[in-house]
């Protein structure tokens, strides 16, 4: 359908999943010629992060630009609710419906693994110990100069450079900073957890299960990664009016925490909190605020620069979708720059992306409050949301509808295919 345009050069800053996701996506083109993606990190780490839940839309998404992820995930078949002690209270096959329904369901996923799998396709286009610090736009290009002194000219730049992003800073609109949602977190990986004789019965049987509780704030706890590599992946948040003190997100630890003993005084002891929270290496153990960004008018400043992924709609983690988003976004643009020239382009991405990602924004804020609330009447609600939610009940259809049906890759072009 294109007539023959030149498509332009692009530099990804951030080699998060977003930014990654994007590369990929634009290289299933051979008409971009020139594609590279920048980070600050010095190289990849295996143990950076934790993990999360890819869900249908995200698995869609990456198989639509030949990326097969089944072999670093650990799909979930049911969801469990824990009862204020810690037992379960209730149990349902949620997960296998959804899989059976669209093909697709939810798996735990390590960070680190994806991030592995989406930078081996970007070989050495992508490079490590580039720390962006500014950007010119001169209207016909955009030069981006780095820490380290290398200074190159692009035709578009995409920031995907994450929550406290340097390119949303130096562009000129809504300059506001991530907001605190007084709350923070504590995030453990515990490795080998089938080789573990734990001795709390919720946790000897935790393969291919979300498990769910609200106490202190939101405790859940799930496995990722390929069968010979097993994590167990738990975490709780609670409430605070200041974040931890330190200059990295995603920090260890690193030494015996007193808002980790807090935290754990306020759960029975019977809990499973108590025992994954001792079987955690301090070194697997991170605890940092949970901010997120008001959603910006606009994402570009009519230059030849845009934002995506956490860098313009960084969300809380309550509905798990903010690297899901991320990969929706990264498709969205990577078709919409092949389509139509830049400005067009941005615009193009901004009004396809923007209530999806809004709703999904709010909806995780209004979780937020309803878990750190203090009102007995509010958690009582609370419980009976999440109990109808772990059955599968209506509000699980509804937000199964819009995680999956408004997904930007439709499901049913799979269908066909076995
Ligand atoms: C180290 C790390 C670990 C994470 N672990 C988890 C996890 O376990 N579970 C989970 O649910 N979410 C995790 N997240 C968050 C999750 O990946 C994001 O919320 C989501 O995927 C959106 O990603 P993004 O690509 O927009 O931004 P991010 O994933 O935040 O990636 C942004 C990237 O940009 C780079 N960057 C920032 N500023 C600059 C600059 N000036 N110049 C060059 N590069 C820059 C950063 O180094 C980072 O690699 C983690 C994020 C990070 C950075
Ligand atoms: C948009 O931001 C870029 C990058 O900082 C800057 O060079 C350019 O002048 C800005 N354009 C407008 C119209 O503000
Ligand atoms: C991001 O910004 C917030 C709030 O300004 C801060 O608490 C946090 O440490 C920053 N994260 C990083 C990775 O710089």
């Amino acid at each position: 359908m294109s007539v023959s345009r030149k498509l332009p050069s692009v530099a990804i800053i951030g080699a998060g999943i977003g930014g990654l996701t994007l590369y990929s996506a634009l290289r299933q083109n051979k008409g971009f010629k020139k594609v590279k993606v920048f980070d600050q990190a010095a190289a990849f780490s295996p143990t950076s992060g934790a993990g999360f839940g890819l869900s249908p839309n995200g698995q869609m998404c990456l198989k639509s630009i030949g990326i097969n992820c089944q072999e670093i995930l650990h799909p979930f078949h049911s969801m469990v609710r824990l009862d204020k002690r810690g037992n379960v209270k209730v149990s349902s096959n949620v997960f296998e419906n959804i899989m059976s329904k669209y093909g697709f369901g939810i798996s735990g996923c390590l960070r680190a693994d994806l991030i592995q799998t989406l930078s081996e396709k970007a070989g050495d286009d992508l490079k490590y110990s580039h720390k962006l610090i500014n950007i010119e736009d001169d209207t016909r290009s955009v030069k981006v100069s780095f820490e380290n002194g290398y200074k190159d000219h692009f035709d578009v730049v995409i920031g995907s450079d994450g929550i406290n992003s340097t390119v949303a800073e130096k562009l000129n609109i809504d300059k506001s900073p991530p907001v605190y949602s007084n709350a923070n977190i504590f995030y453990g990986v515990i490795p080998d957890p089938d080789h573990i004789g734990f001795c709390n019965p919720v946790l000897k049987d935790s393969n291919h299960k979300v498990i769910q509780g609200t106490g202190t704030g939101e405790f859940i706890m799930f496995n990722c990664g390929p069968k010979d590599r097993q994590v167990l992946v738990w975490a709780n948040t609670y409430v605070s009016n200041c974040a931890p003190n330190r200059n990295e997100e995603w920090a260890r630890v690193g030494e015996t925490n007193a808002d980790l003993s807090n935290v754990l005084k306020r759960y029975p002891s019977e809990h499973p909190i108590h025992e994954v929270a001792l079987l955690t290496d301090p070194e697997r153990l991170l605890h940092f605020g949970l901010h997120y960004r008001k959603h910006k008018y606009t994402w570009s400043n009519n230059s030849r620069v845009t934002l995506m992924g956490d860098a313009c709609h960084a969300t809380l983690p309550y509905v798990g979708q903010g690297a899901n988003q991320d990969i929706e976004d990264a498709i969205v643009l990577a078709k919409s720059l092949e389509s139509l020239p830049h400005d067009q382009a941005f615009k193009n991405f901004y009004q396809e992306r923007y209530k999806r990602t809004k709703r999904i924004v709010q909806m995780a804020g209004a979780l937020d409050k309803l878990y750190h609330s203090n009102n007995v009447f509010t958690r009582g609600a609370l419980d009976l949301l999440l109990t109808s939610v772990a059955k599968g009940g209506f509000v699980f259809k509804q937000l199964e509808k819009e995680i999956v049906e408004e997904c930007p890759v439709d499901y049913k072009l799979f269908q066909t295919e076995k």
